[in-house]
């Protein structure tokens, strides 16, 4: 099966009610862990890869790595996603690259730094005008756009917005007409990273169903979506870690979410803690050990179980085989006869 377009995996979730993780990956060991998840429960995937993580892998590694996986998985769905593509450019590389889906955080203007180094949120206008022109250009190929309304904490916490900045409820219809987005990301209340709530997390249920009444046929995406789990922290801060207290998202959370309307669920973090942990405890319970491969597997496997979790939570588990694929070029056909 060739990688398909994001739009396709979260169009067949939403007719059936389920979410689809896309989960941020930047090497082979946390694809491997990912796919196997996927693989063994059947589930569509997102494999997402932020700015970040296209330095770290100078662009081709993570482009041939994710075909490796494509290659290895006929039977598994599976979308390219460039995650908060900061600017136009990287989305049209990304394009370039062979990804089936980008993202363009539109709600920052990642380009500026106010007196203090922060980026400044961009206007309601201003996100629809380089939205769009993200649109225009990837719905050329067949690929998909995931823009943002609203901010969120973490990687956006170097903005003057640090404060998350939640969905206006007004705004989403009008971002989704004028700029043609096939999802769209909505802040509600998540942040990301690992110090998301120090007590009982507070989202903004009610607001996602707010916003799924006025605009249901968008494939609303959530941000900062990890869950944390105390024992993953516990296992890095057992081994040497010093991880604070803190608290994510819990999944049944997540699920509430779906419910009202959520589709793609981005989760990194609970991959980056459950690697941490296992490298931590490896090394720690084996210090004469040198071969990277022994610790490297180690997160293999502790990924894995994370992630395949969170696919049968999710509700992705048993639906890859629910649809023929399609391709780029049949998305581009769809797109044009609009
Ligand atoms: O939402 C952001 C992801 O967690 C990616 O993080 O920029 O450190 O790769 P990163
Ligand atoms: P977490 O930090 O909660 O995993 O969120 C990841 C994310 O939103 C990637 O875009
Ligand atoms: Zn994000």
């Amino acid at each position: 099966m060739p990688l398909v377009p994001m739009r396709q995996i979260l169009d067949e979730a939403k007719k059936k009610g389920y979410g689809v993780g896309a989960y941020n990956v930047n090497n082979m060991e946390q694809i491997q862990a990912i796919m196997q998840a996927a693989r063994e429960t059947k589930s569509p995937v997102i494999l997402q890869a932020s700015k970040g993580a296209l330095e770290y892998t100078s662009m081709v590694y993570i482009k041939h790595l994710m075909l490796a996986a494509m290659e290895e998985n006929p039977d598994i769905p599976l979308a390219m996603h460039l995650d908060h593509g900061p600017n136009f450019d990287l989305c049209k590389k990304s394009i370039e690259l062979g990804f089936t889906s980008v993202m363009i955080d539109g709600s920052i203007d990642y380009a500026v730094k106010d007196d203090k180094g922060k980026h400044p949120p961009r206007s309601f206008e201003d996100n629809i005008k380089v939205t769009k022109e993200v649109v225009d250009y990837a719905h050329k190929f067949g690929v998909s756009v995931e823009g943002e309304l609203g901010t969120l904490g973490g990687i956006e916490d170097e903005t003057v917005a640090s404060k998350v900045q939640l969905t206006d409820p007004d705004q989403c219809q009008e971002f989704i007409e004028k700029t043609g987005v096939d999802a769209l990301a909505i802040a509600i209340g998540t942040s990301h990273g690992a110090y998301k709530f120090k007590t009982e997390p507070k989202l903004a249920m009610d607001l996602i169903s707010d916003i799924h009444k006025r605009v249901p046929y968008a494939a609303l995406v959530m941000h900062g979506s990890s869950s944390v789990p105390a024992e993953l922290v516990d296992r890095v801060n057992r081994f040497g870690g010093q991880l604070a207290k803190t608290m994510g998202v819990p999944v049944e959370s997540i699920q509430e979410a779906v419910k009202r309307g959520v589709t793609k669920i981005n989760v990194d973090t609970d991959g980056r803690l459950a690697c941490t942990g296992a490298v931590r405890q490896y090394l720690a319970e084996n210090p004469k050990e040198f071969d990277q491969r022994k610790y490297l597997g180690a997160t293999r496997v502790a990924i894995y179980e994370v992630i395949k979790s969170r696919m049968i939570s999710f509700g992705t588990a048993g639906h890859a085989g629910d649809y023929a694929p399609m391709s780029l070029d049949d998305m581009k056909k769809i797109y044009a006869s609009k």
